[in-house]
């Protein structure tokens, strides 16, 4: 893992927008696609409003740009104020110029009988499409990456999995209660995430302190999934002061 400490969220943001951009551009210039794997909550929203301005300000285009995003609760029909769906298009999707058909999200309006389909054809989808170049994460304070929770193991692949408590607990005030967030949600696997070429890991404010601490000095395992990228070649970890002021 590579550590950077920024002075606040807002620099390091810009500088993790820049390095987004810059790939978009080089594989435009070579005619190809850049896959991006995209993240949703708070961590990457001035990541995105940061994008947005370059499109509109700077000319970069999003014409050959392939999105595929970690996760969506389940059940959660798109135009639910909570869906991940909606965040995409509010923060991003709506204000650049991204091919509606090069964007994925699950599906959290599926039968459960067809979930299992939908999964394995999501991943089919990202080899399909060459990979993920870049991959966004956030980190829960469980832990996770993705929805992958405390229990799940390095080979995990994309599936349908149970929340954690504390995970319901944080997103309780989006949900207005606990009791309305959903149980379940769909999310890559940590093996998917393991496999894009480049990771960029974002965490703000003194919350995440403590499991920033556990991801980059613990022993990987099951019980911080986020550890498992300790065994990846290229993982930045982006993080403010405040984030990475217990680390030793
Ligand atoms: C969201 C996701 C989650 C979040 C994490 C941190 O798509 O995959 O792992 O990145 O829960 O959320 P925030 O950024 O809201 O603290």
């Amino acid at each position: 893992l590579s550590v950077a400490i920024h002075p606040d969220s807002e620099v390091a943001s810009v500088a993790v927008a820049r390095t987004m951009a810059e790939l978009i551009r080089i594989r435009q210039a070579e005619g190809r696609t850049a896959v991006l794997g995209l993240a949703t909550g708070s961590s990457p929203t001035r990541v995105y409003e940061e994008l947005v301005r370059l499109h509109r300000e700077e000319g970069l285009s999003f014409q050959n740009v392939v999105s595929f995003n970690l996760d969506e609760y389940y059940p959660m029909p798109p135009d639910s104020l909570q869906s991940y769906v909606r965040f995409m298009h509010e923060y991003l999707f709506d204000h650049v110029d991204i091919r509606p058909e090069n964007v994925h999200i699950p599906d959290g309006t599926l039968p459960q009988e067809q979930v299992a389909e939908f999964c394995r054809r999501y991943e089919e989808q990202i080899r399909e499409a060459g990979g993920i170049d870049l991959q966004l994460l956030g980190i829960g304070r469980t832990g996770h990456i993705g929805f992958n929770e405390p229990g799940s193991g390095p080979q995990s692949r994309t599936r349908l999995i149970t929340l954690d408590h504390i995970t319901r607990t944080d997103a309780a005030s989006d949900f207005y209660g606990e009791e309305n967030v959903p149980r379940r949600a769909l999310t890559m696997g940590v093996g998917t995430i393991l496999e894009a070429r480049h990771i960029v890991l974002l965490a703000w404010g003194e919350g995440k302190a403590a499991v920033i601490k556990r991801m980059v000095e613990g022993e990987p395992s099951d019980s911080v999934p986020a550890t498992y990228l300790q065994k990846h070649p290229r993982v930045d970890v982006v993080l403010d002061e405040a984030a990475g002021a217990e680390l030793t």
